[in-house]
């Protein structure tokens, strides 16, 4: 049996022993202590930690939740490390996304659901009263949720967009796939009253709370849910410091969500957004071209080192990553899974 101790962002240590032969993940949860994960199996990284000391072994993983610099560098997957020795280990998330209880499972009702540009859908759910939980949506600005259609073993994962209340409102932005049996469910079936399952909350995308350096919010697509959650968090808070929006999609008809940006412009005045169109085939007076580029051109021209916070597809992940390695500040990352 050896020592783990897990350091969070904030300077919390949570300590738990482990067996060789279980992995890390397993171990955490033996204790009751719950680490954010999802897949459990190597393929989204949502488990990802740096190990700082200490020998550990891997399971088979995916590149794509851990790629060969990354692992370079460190870091390790909880849910496929066995520690082969004491080992300690920095989480880039705060105690708060670590649940010391296994993770809720509630069920809500559909309440709307509208189109969010050519090529997404936006959701409204209501949790329904819940004798353990009661009705409040908890969970930490950023985080995600898996939705699961009852009855129809589909479940998938997507960010929340709205911000912590005591309503049992949450809201999710959904892309939608040519084939994608949720997407399916949404295009031909989907209405008000519906019943869904939600998992979670889950992940550890989430706001640095300590940091007093700018915030620079990187989105693709959907991506945009998260940085929705967390700017609107910045908004209920009157949160001063400067911040920065990049949000961009492919073709101007899937550009999405103008009333919730302008209402935050409203709110925090001192927002300022670049909306990004890759390939503008019709007028566009925004930025052409992608997110990322849009970033690396401020970054350029600043002297700022922002916290920068990005959400989306990998590729774009991997540019801003690149973008920002001549010390910018720090990254911090949800990838969406392709598709
Ligand atoms: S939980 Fe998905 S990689 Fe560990």
């Amino acid at each position: 049996m050896y020592k783990v101790n897990l350091l969070t962002r904030d300077g919390a240590t949570i300590a738990f022993d482990a067996e060789p032969e279980e992995t890390l993940l397993a171990a955490a949860e033996r204790a009751n202590i719950y680490p954010p994960s999802s897949c459990r199996q190597g393929g989204c990284g949502v488990c990802r930690v740096t190990a700082v000391s200490g020998d550990i072994t891997l399971d088979a993983y995916s590149e794509a939740a851990l790629s060969e610099s990354a692992r370079a560098a460190g870091e390790t997957l909880l849910c496929c490390a066995h520690a082969q020795s004491d080992v300690t280990l920095h989480a880039p998330y705060d105690q708060q996304a670590v649940a010391f209880a296994p993770e809720p499972v509630r069920r809500a009702t559909l309440v709307a659901l509208e189109p969010a540009g050519a090529s997404a859908m936006r959701l409204q759910l209501q949790y329904q009263d819940d004798p353990e939980h009661g009705r409040a949506a908890q969970f930490l600005a950023g985080q995600f949720a898996e939705l699961e259609l009852p009855g129809a073993g589909v479940k998938r994962a997507y960010s929340i967009a709205s911000t912590p209340n005591w309503d049992g409102a949450l809201e999710f932005l959904v892309r939608l796939q040519p084939q994608g049996a949720f997407s399916t469910y949404l295009r031909e079936r989907a209405a008000p009253g519906d019943e869904l399952i939600v998992h979670g909350p889950k992940g550890q995308f989430t706001l640095d709370d300590a940091s007093l350096a700018p915030r620079w919010f990187v989105c693709g697509g959907t991506g945009l849910a998260p940085a929705l959650s967390m700017l609107r968090q910045m908004a209920e808070f009157a949160d001063a410091r400067a911040c920065r929006l990049f949000f961009g999609v492919n073709r101007v008809e899937e550009v999405f969500a103008r009333d919730a940006i302008d209402a935050l412009q409203a709110a925090l005045p001192q927002l300022s957004v670049t909306l990004c169109v890759w390939k503008p085939e019709s007028d566009w007076r925004g930025f052409t071209g992608t997110p990322a580029e849009a970033m690396a051109q401020a970054l350029a021209g600043t002297t700022e080192q922002p916290d920068i916070y990005v959400c989306g597809p990998p590729a774009l992940i991997d540019a801003v990553t690149r973008a920002a390695a001549g010390g910018a500040g720090r990254v911090f990352c949800e990838q969406f899974a392709p598709a």
